[in-house]
């Protein structure tokens, strides 16, 4: 998607990436931190494919991709996006996936709170609608991911193999009731 709200939060932004090579070639190395491609399982990727990538993503309506900002010094830490396409849920509710391209900082939470917050806003619509439920998938070893999303309140619902690698996938969700009663607490 090419429009995309700024969100805004206590140490960072989230807001749509520029499109000025010094941000893709800092996407680059955020995507190729060493516990990024350990965590996704992702090769690294070239400076030609993060141009197409975010091409892709501005065309694709069905894909909602923030860069993360720090607010004190506007530097890009990492990205968290919205989208369908990448694995079926059967739910009606898009895949959330974050990046932050330095280890436990904190960010993760925060970044990933802001987004929860905005999703599931009294009146929010996204992909021209009320979402109510949120899905992502992460390999069981993926520690960082893991403890960041049962902080977070996000249910485990499902173990699975990966078809093309044999690592176990854990499916996690929130839903918009889940999420109101966990941040009122
Ligand atoms: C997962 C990720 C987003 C976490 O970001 P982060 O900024 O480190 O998150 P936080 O600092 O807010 O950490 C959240 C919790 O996880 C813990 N944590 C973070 N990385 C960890 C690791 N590698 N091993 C164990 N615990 C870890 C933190 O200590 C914190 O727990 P605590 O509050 O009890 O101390 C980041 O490591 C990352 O980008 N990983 C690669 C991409 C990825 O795997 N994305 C998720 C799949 S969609």
């Amino acid at each position: 998607m090419d429009t995309l709200d700024t969100i805004t939060g206590e140490r960072l932004y989230l807001a749509r990436i520029p499109d000025e090579e010094k941000y893709y070639k800092r996407y680059m190395e955020l995507l190729n931190a060493k516990h990024v491609l350990t965590g996704t399982g992702n090769e690294p990727h070239t400076l030609e494919e993060v141009r197409e990538v975010i091409a892709e993503w501005r065309k694709d309506e069905g894909n909602m991709t923030w860069g993360i900002f720090r607010k004190s010094d506007d530097t890009m830490i990492g990205d968290v996006c919205l989208r369908y396409g990448y694995e079926d849920y059967d739910n009606g509710g898009p895949e959330v996936a974050i990046m932050i391209g330095e280890a436990k900082s904190g960010y993760g939470s925060e970044a990933m709170k802001m987004l929860l917050d905005y999703v599931f806003e009294e009146k929010q619509k996204l992909f021209g609608k009320q979402i109510s439920i949120i899905n992502l998938g992460l390999y069981k070893e993926n520690a960082g991911a893991l403890r960041l999303y049962g902080k977070l309140g996000f249910e485990e619902v499902m173990e699975r193999p990966n078809i093309d690698n044999g690592k176990v996938e854990i499916v996690m969700q929130m839903t918009r009731q889940m999420w109101n009663s966990l941040k009122n607490k």
